[in-house]
């Protein structure tokens, strides 16, 4: 399948990546500093480009089946990320017939309860310390909700260096049980497998371990 993935530098993006390519993807990366890329050259077509350039997320998405995207929110003082730079990703995609897209959010930017009491005290502090972050987020969300797409956005409790374990959980209301970290390898997983599976589409599945 043919796939364009929006903040492969990261350290979620990364593992997407990778992924993508291992499991035979002919992979687009979007990325703002090309030397920050972690793959073999040649491997990946780059469009180098800021997601809040409309043209340039066009040349990504142009002759794509499908989108990831595993970007960060803005730092302090600059403008939100998330909400303009979705919007820059689905016009394009409406503009170019792709229909699929995979997206990364957080478990909490919904104003979803945790399931238990620990969780629900540690979404309260991140939401009162991350605030802007889950601003960024929520907005997203809403714009995805508001297209005509196979869109999925995933919401991971909080993310780990951890190993790939192929045990997580994924609810579709709410945030699984008690359930307070996912690696970022085990999100990735859930992520790619996503581009073949219609499960959770137009769904807002949250992962935990
Ligand atoms: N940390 C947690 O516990 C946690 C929990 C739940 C959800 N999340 C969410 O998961 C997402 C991914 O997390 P992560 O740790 O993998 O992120 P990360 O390592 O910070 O990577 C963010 C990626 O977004 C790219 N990016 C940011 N602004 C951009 C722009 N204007 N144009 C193009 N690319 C841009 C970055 O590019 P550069 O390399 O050029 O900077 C980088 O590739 C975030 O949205 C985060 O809020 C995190």
């Amino acid at each position: 399948m043919k796939v364009v993935i929006f903040g492969a530098t990261g350290q979620t993006g990364r593992l997407l990546t990778g992924r993508a390519l291992s499991d035979g993807h002919e992979v687009t990366v979007f990325v703002r500093d090309r030397a920050r890329l972690d793959v073999p050259s040649g491997s990946v077509r780059v469009v180098q480009g800021d997601v809040l350039d409309a043209a340039a997320v066009d040349r990504a998405v142009l002759d794509q089946q499908a989108v990831l995207v595993a970007l960060g929110s803005a730092s302090r003082g600059s403008p939100p990320v998330l909400p303009q730079g979705i919007r820059h990703i689905l016009d394009a995609m409406e503009r170019h017939r792709v229909r699929r897209i995979i997206v990364l959010s957080a478990a909490g930017a919904l104003r979803e309860p945790a399931g238990s009491l620990g969780g629900s005290l540690g979404l309260t502090l991140a939401r009162t310390f991350l605030r802007g972050v889950y601003r960024e987020h929520r907005a997203m969300l809403e714009e995805l909700r508001t297209r005509d797409l196979d869109w999925i956005a995933v919401r991971p409790v909080v993310l780990t260096n951890g190993p790939q374990t192929g045990r997580y959980r994924v609810v579709t209301e709410g945030i699984p049980q008690g359930g307070y970290r996912v690696s970022r390898a085990d999100v990735a997983d859930f992520i790619i497998r996503q581009l073949t599976s219609d499960e959770f589409v137009r769904k807002l599945p949250a992962i935990s371990g």
